[in-house]
């Protein structure tokens, strides 16, 4: 009786997977997730003509602006200190393996040379394709490129409205087949002469999530574009849901994956690589008066929290519309640097550790070694559940050989961190299984 019903649960199982399961992931997407995954820290740039308002990306619906009115500003575009070079230098040095940069933004402006609209970047003072300068940048010294890629769209007047953006265009005309086919021709245009781009990151969804006849935004041929375009290009969608069909990676937007502190990311955790994208200070796009960083230390914490959760950091930057990175995001970026140095090994191609003490330990793991994260100075003792048999326990900026007792499943061990230490790495030396 029992190997019937055992018969029966599993035929109904791979019923399930036949019908249920379109997307195959490729044996370059397997691949291209797992790399992802050992990145653990990007860079999220988020620049466009919004910059010029220095009041955040945001700024045309906040104060309902008329999109003709806001679209002016394109005319005096003219970032004369943009270095592609010098930005991704720059993120490089601070230990990134990725910059995510939004192509297009909820306002509608390319930031590239665009045959599908007028409003785009060589139609500014500026002349310049900024992508492809930046995707040169990265092919050259070894940088992946995502691309951000707005669903929504509050200067055409094709773009459906949604909950955003009602009052920006005058003469809404919304016709979906059109707006859906000038999406696919821009990224049909991203994925084709730019060389290779690591991911696409898609946004807006939520714009009709409150739609009382659900809203079909045909994502499933879209992301199989995407997909046949770059056999390799993940995709992903900062939609706050559990990841849809097709996708490859899952996005937690302000929150490191579980704990949705911010409220935006509720949504259970997917076995896809996951990823955390949150702001250095306040907002997304530059904005002139937010100048309330997050310290090095507490961006440092955060970093070990998220690859504590086994996700990646995406850690976003607003560029100024001189083109020049702001300065105090250049400090910060220079200080995570010099951290990584000393420490990347915790982090770069770690999985979650299964130990975690509140917001004060958390371990990440690769092979036989424990990293211990302590994240605060005011530890004295560390005691964790370990069955494992120890064979050395050190700190890892310094190697040296720290005392340990190993009983009844428990290591315990005494620390005396330096104040001000923003992330206590001990290694945890497990004795090899044979
Ligand atoms: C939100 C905001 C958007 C920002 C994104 C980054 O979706 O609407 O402006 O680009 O978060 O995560």
């Amino acid at each position: 009786m029992k190997k019937i019903y055992l018969f029966i649960a599993l035929l109904f199982c791979s019923i399930q997977v036949s019908f249920g399961q379109t997307y195959q992931p490729t044996q370059e997407i397997l691949q291209a997730r797992e790399k992802f995954n050992d990145y653990r820290f990007g860079i999220f740039l988020h620049w466009g003509i919004y910059s010029m308002f220095a009041q955040g990306e945001w700024y045309m619906t906040n104060k309902q602006l008329d999109c003709e009115e806001y679209a002016k500003v394109a005319n005096a575009f003219y970032p004369h200190q943009f270095n592609a070079n010098e930005w991704v230098e720059a993120i490089k040095e601070a230990g990134a393996r990725y910059i995510c940069f939004t192509s297009r933004h909820h306002d509608g402006f390319s930031m590239w040379d665009t045959q599908a609209s007028d409003y785009n970047i060589m139609n500014t003072p500026f002349k310049r394709d900024v992508i492809k300068e930046l995707a040169d940048a990265c092919h050259n010294q070894d940088l992946a490129l995502h691309l951000y890629y707005s669903h929504i769209d509050w200067t055409r007047p094709d773009y459906p409205r949604g909950r955003t953006g009602q009052r920006t265009c005058k003469n809404l005309q919304p016709d979906w087949n059109n707006y859906y086919r000038f999406m696919n021709e821009q990224l049909t245009e991203l994925l084709t002469n730019y060389g290779k781009i690591g991911a696409i990151w898609f946004d807006g969804w939520w714009d009709h999530d409150e739609d009382s006849i659900p809203f079909d935004w045909q994502l499933d041929k879209q992301y199989a574009l995407i997909h046949q375009l770059q056999p390799s290009c993940l995709v992903g969608n900062n939609h706050h849901q559990t990841p849809f069909e097709g996708e490859d990676i899952q996005i937690f937007e302000r929150d490191v994956p579980g704990e949705n502190k911010a409220g935006l990311s509720g949504q259970s955790i997917s076995r896809l690589p996951l990823e955390t994208c949150q702001t250095m200070n306040g907002m997304w796009g530059y904005k002139v008066e937010d100048q309330n960083y997050k310290s090095t230390n507490e961006l440092i914490r955060l970093l070990a929290r998220t690859a504590g959760k086994g996700a990646n950091l995406l850690l976003n930057i607003g560029p100024q519309p001189d083109g020049q990175l702001p300065e105090t995001a250049l400090n910060r970026l220079s200080e995570i640097g010099q951290w990584l140095k000393l420490h990347g090994e915790s982090i770069y191609g770690t999985d979650a550790g299964e130990f975690k003490q509140g917001e004060d330990i958390v371990t990440t793991k690769k092979d036989n070694l424990v990293y211990v994260h302590i994240l605060t100075d005011s530890i004295k003792e560390v005691k964790i559940p370990m069955k494992d048999k120890v064979k050395n326990l050190y700190k890892l900026d310094d190697k040296s050989v720290i005392q340990y007792k190993q009983k009844d499943d428990t290591l315990t061990f005494s620390t005396n961190i330096p104040s001000g230490t923003a992330d206590q790495v001990i290694v945890i030396e497990l004795k090899k299984k044979k």
